[in-house]
């Protein structure tokens, strides 16, 4: 995939925001000395020490910065909830897995501009209190690991991480930890579970990380594009951020957009952009759309009218039933077939449940091989029904939120789709034979 850079400057005439990808096109821009060149690291030297702690907190509060990771938790809200004088040190920890399919903007911002999230990490840590920053990154990401070692040793020895930042009295020093690559360490307690060295998988919530998360003590878990938007808004004030976005959904976002489009590749845009406009950014819908997956595999999925009249904001896409996610975006064209796009995403989290909660680990798995039966023309009446309730059976039944994820696009694909699904059934000759659901056991789908 190319992912295609530089974006224009602006569109249907207006101008496109460059809070997160300002150096994005500039050459070396990943280097201290041309980051530098254009204004990296001026909320420390310039603002960053002659705020408070409050003062930044209420800052990042008052802009509306809404968490990139996935759930679009308030940002400032996140950190207002961390308790002070505990006698625990305060962690911070940026989420840099990025594993959610069609999810490819974090990779860029680690390669392409890793200093703004080291300056954000800066921000964040002295508003929180914190000494130790860990960025927990997928394993296999190994350029993007190097740029950020690079950089990081970078800031270190020009001052601007370890002890007594610029002779601010505040000291910082950040790890960077390499996952072993499974997409359930990206939630967040997970990832806490695999950082301290146990196994990558999700603790009952409360307590949440920001009261007790890594090592017991109070821990911020932040998507690194969530911490790439703070040197701005402390720079720049929230009313700057929210000359972009809308009033519930403000600020810019980056956009991951794969599928059927001629310009594949990451985006900045305002929220509250249309779909619509946004696949035109992008080169143009290749074909005739059928439906758009609008946040991430996880996200329910749209039909063609919804997926030309939506926007690009929370709202709207909670309205629809969706979710804007991580912010991939993957529409599809009447040459594709929803049944078997959804199989390939049953697989996917049928692999990846951690197998702590049963309704998750066997509802993931039996909906995978009725899927596999239905694509092989192999399926019978009763089939989309036993999908159906196998995916409310773990939609909200389980630890952590990977089951809901895996369960709406089963419900959503089912239901925008059916005539899909039924035309499937109908290939097999047996199919009106149906399945006895009283008889029903684990050996019938194997
Ligand atoms: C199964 C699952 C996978 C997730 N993967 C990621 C991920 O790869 N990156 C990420 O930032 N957040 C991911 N999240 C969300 C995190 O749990 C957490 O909400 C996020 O890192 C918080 O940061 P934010 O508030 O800045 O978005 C995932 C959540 C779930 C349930
Ligand atoms: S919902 Fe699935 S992934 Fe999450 S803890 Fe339970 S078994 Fe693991």
């Amino acid at each position: 995939m190319t992912l295609v850079w530089p974006q224009p400057k602006t569109w249907n005439g207006k101008e496109l925001p460059r809070i997160l990808t300002r150096l994005f096109d500039v050459e070396n821009g990943h280097t201290l000395a041309v980051a530098k060149q254009h204004g990296a690291y001026s909320t420390i030297s310039k603002t960053l020490f002659d705020k408070s702690q409050f003062e930044i907190i209420q800052t990042v509060i008052e802009s509306g910065l809404r968490g990139r990771g996935g759930a679009g938790f308030p940002t400032g809200m996140k950190w207002s909830f961390v308790p002070r004088n505990t006698g625990k040190p305060v962690y911070l920890v940026i989420n840099a897995d990025e594993g959610e399919p069609g999810t490819f903007k974090d990779r860029l911002c680690l390669t392409r501009d890793p200093h703004l999230l080291i300056e954000g990490m800066i921000n964040t840590g002295y508003a929180l209190g914190v000494r130790t920053a860990y960025v927990y990154i997928r394993g296999e990401m190994l350029p993007q690991i190097r740029a950020l070692n690079d950089a990081i040793q970078e800031a270190y020895n020009a001052g601007l991480l370890g002890e007594n930042i610029q002779g601010s009295g505040y000291s910082l020093d950040i790890y960077v930890h390499r996952g072993a690559g499974a997409y359930i360490c990206g939630e967040e307690t997970a990832l806490i579970n695999s950082l301290e060295g146990f196994k990558g998988q999700p603790r009952l919530k409360p307590p949440f990380p920001a009261v007790s998360g890594a090592f017991a003590a109070p821990t911020v878990v932040n998507n690194v594009e969530t911490i790439m938007a703070v040197p701005y808004i402390v720079q720049h004030g929230a009313k700057a951020y929210r000359q972009w976005g809308t009033d519930k959904s403000p600020g810019s976002k980056l956009f991951s957009i794969s599928g059927d489009v001629h310009k594949q590749g990451v985006y900045e845009v305002p929220l509250g952009m249309k779909y619509a406009d946004f696949f035109d950014l992008a080169g143009g819908l290749k074909g005739e759309i059928l439906g758009c997956i609008p946040g991430g595999s996880s996200a329910p999925v749209l039909d063609a009218k919804e997926s030309m009249e939506a926007t690009m904001d929370y709202e709207c896409l909670a309205a629809l039933k969706s979710m804007l996610g991580s912010g991939a975006v993957t529409p599809f064209n009447t040459t594709r077939d929803p049944v078997t796009i959804l199989e390939s995403i049953a697989r996917f989290y049928a692999h990846e449940s951690c197998g702590q909660c049963t309704p998750c680990r066997e509802g993931t798995g039996y909906v995978n091989r009725i899927l596999q039966k239905v694509a092989a023309g192999q399926g019978r009446d009763g089939d989309i029904e036993l999908m159906k309730d196998l995916a409310e059976s773990y939609e909200w039944t389980t630890i952590c939120a990977f089951a809901p994820g895996a369960a709406w696009p089963v419900l959503s694909f089912i239901k925008k789709f059916r005539s899909h699904f039924d035309a499937y059934l109908a290939k097999n000759p047996q199919h009106a034979a149906g399945r006895d659901l009283k008889s029903l056991t684990p050996a019938a789908f194997m």
